[in-house]
C-alpha cells in the first residue's frame, strides 16, 4: 500500500508518453485542499457500523483523510469487535448494538458497511440521530427504501454519500469529460462486463472456526429478513441468499450503472430486460451466477450488462461506450478513446450498372464531392489516459464525503444519484421475477 504522501510523489513524477499512433497521458491526481492546521475540535469523529471486508477496508481509508479520528465500532460477530481494537487500539469503543453508537454525542459520521438489507434503517436512524452517513451500495435492498433514505436526508438536513467509489475517481471524471467534449461522437451504446471465476468471486468468503450463536449476534444480523436457525454461511456469505443481498445486479450491476449515469449524465434507464441463471455454484444459493441485463435511455442509447462467475478465463470488469464517430473503454486504472472520424461523402456502388450509367453517376458525383487533399494533423487514432500506480478511487471518494461533511453541501453521490442507480440496478431481478419487460420513470423514480 502507498501512502498517501509517497502516492502523491510517484503521482507528480508520472509523465506523458507517445508512441506510434497512440497517445498516452498520465491523468493529474486531485491536490488536497491545503493543509489547515487542524485542532482536535475540527476533527471529523467517525463510527464504523459493520466491520467486515469492505467495513474494515473503508475505514483503514477514511482514517488517512486528515482530520479524520475513528471513535466506535459496531459489529455482530465478536471476531470482528476483537479485530477492529486490534487494528485500531483498545480506546475505541466496541458494541453489537449499533443504537448505542448512534448515542454518543462524540460521532459525528458513520460508515455503514452491513449486508444490504440493514443499508435503509441504519441510515435512516443514524440521520435521524443527527449522524453524516457513508452508506455502502447498494443503497437499497428494495423499492420502498429509496424515498425513505431520501426524505430522511432531507428533513435532518445531514449529508448522505452512497459508496460506489468510482463516482469520485479520476477516470471517471475524465471520461466524462471526453464523452461531453464529443470525442465518440454521439453515445448510442453501453456495453459493461464484470465477470469473474474463482470462489471467492463468488462470494464463498470463508467461515472463522468459532462462527456459532455465542460469537454471532443472529437474531440482530437477520433484523427484518426471514426468521431462520442459526446459519454461518448465511452471516458470512450472505450475498449469496435475496433475504440479505440482492445477487449480482445489486452487488455489481449497481457498480456500473454508477459509472454509466455519472459519464452520461443520464438519471437512469426507462425500460429493463434481464436473464440469467445458477450456471455453476449450485451451492444452496437463490441468486444468479450469470445475469444480462438490457436497458433503453431516454438520451437515446442503450446500455448491455454482463456478469459472469464462471467466465472460463481472466476477471475482467469494464466499460466501452460506442459513440458515432469512436469509442472509449473504461478498464482498471484507464480511460482510452478510439477515434474514427466519419466519411465525408458517402461513396459509390455502380459496378453493376451499364458504362454509361457508371460514368454519369460518377460525373455528378465528382461534382458533389470533388477531389479534396487532407489538410491539418491527421485526427488522433487513440489515446489513453492512466491513473498513476496505486491509485485509489476509495480514498477520493471518502475525501469527497469529509468535504461534504464540513461545507454542508451534499456530494455528487448523495440520496437522489444512489436511489437512481440501485433503483435502475433492482429492475434486472424484477424483469427475471416477471419475465418481462419493466419500465421505470428515472426523473420521478417509480416503477411504472
Ligand atoms: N463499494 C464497494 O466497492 C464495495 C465492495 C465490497 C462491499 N461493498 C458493500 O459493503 C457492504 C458490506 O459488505 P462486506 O463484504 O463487508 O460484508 P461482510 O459480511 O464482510 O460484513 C458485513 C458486516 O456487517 C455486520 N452486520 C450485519 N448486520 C449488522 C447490524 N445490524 N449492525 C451492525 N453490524 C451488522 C456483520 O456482522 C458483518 O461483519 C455491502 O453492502 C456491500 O455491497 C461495497
Amino acid at each position: 500500500m502507498l501512502s498517501r504522501r509517497n502516492f502523491l510523489k510517484v503521482a507528480g513524477s508520472a509523465t506523458a508518453a507517445t508512441a506510434l499512433g497512440v497517445r498516452t497521458y498520465a491523468l493529474p491526481v486531485p491536490q488536497e485542499a491545503p493543509a489547515a492546521p487542524l485542532s482536535a475540535n475540527d476533527h471529523i469523529q467517525l463510527a464504523l457500523i459493520g466491520a467486515g471486508i469492505r467495513g474494515q477496508g473503508d475505514t483503514k481509508t477514511a482514517i488517512e483523510v486528515p482530520g479524520v479520528k475513528l471513535v466506535a465500532v459496531a459489529d455482530c460477530y465478536n471476531g470482528r469487535l476483537d479485530h477492529s481494537k486490534e487494528l485500531w487500539g483498545n480506546d475505541i469503543f466496541t458494541t453489537r448494538d449499533y443504537k448505542e453508537i448512534l448515542a454518543r454525542k462524540d460521532v459525528d459520521a458513520v460508515i455503514i458497511a452491513t449486508p444490504d438489507h440493514w443499508h435503509k434503517q441504519v441510515a435512516v436512524d443514524a440521520m435521524k440521530a443527527g449522524k453524516d452517513v457513508y452508506c455502502e451500495k447498494p443503497m437499497i435492498h428494495s423499492y420502498p427504501e429509496g424515498p425513505e433514505m431520501i426524505e430522511a436526508a432531507r428533513s435532518t438536513n445531514r449529508i448522505l454519500q452512497i459508496g460506489s467509489q468510482r463516482v469520485s475517481s479520476i477516470i471517471y471524471s475524465k471520461a466524462k469529460d471526453l464523452l461531453a467534449s464529443g470525442a465518440i461522437g454521439q453515445l448510442n451504446m453501453v456495453n459493461a462486463q464484470w465477470d469473474r471465476n474463482s470462489s471467492l468471486g463468488a462470494w464463498n468468503y470463508t467461515v472463522p472456526l468459532d462462527a456459532s450463536t455465542e460469537t454471532c449476534d443472529w437474531d440482530r444480523f437477520l433484523g427484518t429478513a426471514p426468521k431462520i436457525p442459526f446459519n454461518a454461511e448465511h452471516f458470512f456469505q450472505w450475498r449469496k441468499w435475496k433475504a440479505y443481498g440482492s445477487g449480482v445486479a445489486g452487488d455489481l450491476f449497481v457498480h456500473l450503472f454508477s459509472g454509466t449515469h455519472f459519464i452520461t449524465g443520464s438519471t437512469g434507464p426507462t425500460r429493463a430486460m434481464a436473464t440469467g441463471g445458477l450456471r455453476f455454484w449450485k451451492d444452496g444459493r437463490d441468486v444468479y451466477d450469470v445475469m444480462l441485463g438490457l436497458f433503453d435511455y431516454p438520451q437515446e442509447f442503450n446500455l448491455s450488462l454482463r456478469v459472469n462467475f464462471v467466465d472460463g478465463g481472466e476477471e475482467s470488469e469494464g466499460l466501452i461506450f460506442t459513440g458515432s464517430e469512436g469509442t472509449m473503454e473504461i478498464g482498471n486504472n484507464f480511460v482510452s478513446v478510439s477515434r474514427t472520424p466519419r466519411e465525408k461523402e458517402p461513396g459509390l456502388m455502380i459496378n453493376t450498372y451499364t458504362e454509361a450509367m457508371q460514368k454519369r453517376i460518377r460525373d455528378g458525383y465528382k461534382e458533389k464531392y470533388p477531389a479534396s487533399h487532407p489538410s491539418g494533423p491527421p485526427a488522433a487514432g487513440f489515446e489513453k489516459y492512466v491513473a498513476p500506480e496505486g491509485y485509489r478511487d476509495n480514498y477520493d471518494h471518502f475525501q469527497n464525503f469529509f468535504a461534504s461533511v464540513r461545507s454542508r453541501r451534499q456530494p455528487v453521490e448523495d440520496a437522489v444519484f444512489g436511489y437512481r442507480a440501485a433503483g435502475a440496478a433492482l429492475l434486472s431481478n424484477l424483469s427475471i421475477e416477471r419475465s418481462a419487460v419493466v419500465k421505470w420513470d428515472p426523473e420521478g423514480m417509480k416503477l411504472i
